[in-house]
């Protein structure tokens, strides 16, 4: 279980911020935040915490950790702590700052959390959350498993639908849908189809535990194709694609993937 109350958490985020600012070369430090995270929704969540449970049918895709077996109550508890920045139903937010998680492979989000603990990808906001003394493996396998059960929608029920208001608010807020983006559609699903869909996925959804491209805040995107380019996300697998892109090439993109959840 996560033990970090919101006042701990902004306190380790202080720390983790000092250190890593100390540490890091200029160019990184000087996009370290020097505001904490808002925690303040900490609360809102609490309060609004839902049930979006695993269906009963999900497939066991991930390998066994000895001594593992999912927990589902207890990866709801940390989701809540989560939930904070990617949203109570990992759906991510503010416009790409955080990104969705919501249907991801949980073995891409234990990788994830992996790397952000061992610093392989440096994220400042996600460093207090992903200590081995916050989330040891157990507790990281159990979120990302709640994770990649949940199903986001893209339309709000129907007003016919015949659910209750509890009901209602929840699905509700589970809608999440990529705003539309500027560029040419077709040639995106060109461009996509050539270079990227091999190993993200027909149309960007993801295949195996490669994650998907559709359905994500494309702010987030922009943002993971600049560190790739500039080293200072590294992935062997992604290494080279980007390079015969240009500007133009990935706005395309970017339109062909918003688009998929229409
Ligand atoms: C204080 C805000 C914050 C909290 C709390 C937080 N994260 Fe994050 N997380 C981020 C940010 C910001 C990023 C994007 C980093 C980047 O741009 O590289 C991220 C990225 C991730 C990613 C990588 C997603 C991808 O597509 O590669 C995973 C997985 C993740 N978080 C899981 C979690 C889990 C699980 C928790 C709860 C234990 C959590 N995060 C709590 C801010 C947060
Ligand atoms: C050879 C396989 C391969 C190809 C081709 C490929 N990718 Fe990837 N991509 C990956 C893998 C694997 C990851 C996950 C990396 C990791 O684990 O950190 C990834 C991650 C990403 C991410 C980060 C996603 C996230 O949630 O953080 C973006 C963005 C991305 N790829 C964009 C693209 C685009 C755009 C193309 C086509 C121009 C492309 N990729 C082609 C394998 C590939």
């Amino acid at each position: 279980m996560i033990a970090l109350t919101s006042r701990a958490a902004a306190g380790a985020y202080e720390d983790a911020r000092a250190y890593l600012a100390q540490r890091l070369p200029r160019n990184v430090a000087k996009h370290v935040p020097t505001t904490r995270p808002d925690l303040l929704f900490l609360g809102i969540g609490l309060l609004l915490t839902c049930c979006v449970g695993p269906p009963a049918s999900a497939p066991e895709k991930a390998q066994q950790t000895p001594g593992w077996t999912y927990d589902a109550e207890n990866a709801r508890d940390i989701l809540e702590t989560c939930a904070t920045c990617h949203g109570r139903n990992g759906e991510g937010g503010k416009d790409g700052a955080y990104p969705r998680l919501a249907g991801f492979d949980e073995r891409y989000i234990v990788r994830q959390l992996r790397a952000f603990q061992t610093r392989e990808r440096v994220n400042i906001p996600m460093f207090p959350y992903a200590t081995e003394r916050e989330l040891p493996p157990e507790d990281a396998r159990d979120v990302a498993r709640l994770l990649s059960q949940i199903e986001l929608r893209t339309e709000m029920p129907s007003p016919k639908a015949d659910m209750s208001a509890l009901e209602r608010l929840l699905a509700a807020q589970a809608v999440f849908r990529v705003p539309r983006v500027d560029g040419d559609v077709e040639r995106g699903a060109e461009i996509y189809e050539a270079e990227c869909s091999d190993c993200h996925g027909e149309e960007g959804w993801g295949e195996d535990d490669v994650p998907p491209l559709a359905g994500q805040h494309t702010n987030y995107l922009r943002r993971q194709i600049r560190y790739f380019r500039s080293g200072e996300r590294i992935n062997d697998d992604m290494d080279g694609v980007l390079d015969g892109l240009d500007e133009n090439d990935l706005e395309d993109l970017f339109a062909y993937l918003a688009s998929r959840d229409d």
